[in-house]
C-alpha cells in the first residue's frame, strides 16, 4: 500500500490536453470533499472553490496569460479562492495545500489537472468571476479526462536538495 501510494504521488503529471467528455458533478464534489481535509494554519480553512464550467468564462480565463491556454481545452476549472482576512499570514500556503489536494484527488480518480498561474492576474480573475476583493484566487486548476500522456518533467537530484542539520 505505501509503495503504491508513493508511486501514485510520483506518477502525477500536469495534463494540458483533455478529452471533450464532461465530468459528473458527483466526481467534482468528491474531489472538493477531499480538498477540505488539507492542513491549514490554525485549521482556519480559508478556502472556497469556484467550479467554472461555462464555456465563455473558461475562454476568458484561458486568455489571462500565454500559459493559461489549457483552461480553454478543459471541461471545467476549479478556482481556489482564499480569504486573506481569515488567515493573513498563511493564506497563500493554506490554499496551496488545498489546491494540491484537489490535484491529487483528481489523479486518484483518473482525471488530469494542471495548475494555472493566477497570482499576476488577481484583479482580472476577480472581475471575470465576480469575486470580492478580499478573496484571492490562489490557483486555477484545469480539470479533465487526460488526452495526453506526457513524459515526466526533470527533477533536481536529491543530493542537491538535502542538507543535514545546517545549510552548510
Ligand atoms: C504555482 C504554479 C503555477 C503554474 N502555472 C502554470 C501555468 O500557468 N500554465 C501551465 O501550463 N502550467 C503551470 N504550472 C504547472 C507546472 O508547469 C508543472 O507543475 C511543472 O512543470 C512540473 O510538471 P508536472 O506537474 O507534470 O510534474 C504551474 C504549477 C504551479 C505549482
Amino acid at each position: 500500500m505505501s509503495e503504491n501510494y508513493l508511486k501514485f504521488l510520483r506518477t502525477r503529471r500536469s495534463i494540458r490536453i483533455f478529452k471533450p467528455e464532461p465530468i459528473s458533478d458527483e466526481l467534482i464534489m468528491k474531489i472538493l470533499d477531499i480538498a477540505r481535509f488539507a492542513p491549514s494554519a490554525g485549521n482556519r480553512q480559508p478556502w472556497e472553490f469556484i467550479v467554472v464550467k461555462r464555456k465563455n468564462l473558461l475562454n476568458r480565463l484561458s486568455r489571462i496569460h500565454r500559459s493559461a491556454k489549457p483552461i480553454a481545452r478543459a471541461p471545467l476549472a476549479i478556482v481556489v479562492i482564499c480569504d486573506k482576512r481569515l488567515s493573513p499570514i498563511s493564506y497563500h500556503v493554506d490554499c496551496a495545500n488545498t489546491a494540491m489536494y484537489i490535484m491529487l484527488a483528481a489523479h486518484a480518480l483518473g482525471l488530469g489537472t494542471v495548475w494555472i498561474q493566477s497570482l499576476r492576474n488577481i484583479e482580472e480573475i476577480q472581475k471575470i468571476l465576480n469575486i470580492p476583493s478580499d478573496k484571492v484566487p490562489i490557483a486555477i486548476i484545469a480539470v479533465g479526462w487526460p488526452a495526453e500522456k506526457p513524459e515526466p518533467r526533470p527533477r533536481k537530484p536529491l543530493n542537491e536538495l538535502v542538507h543535514e542539520n545546517t545549510y552548510s
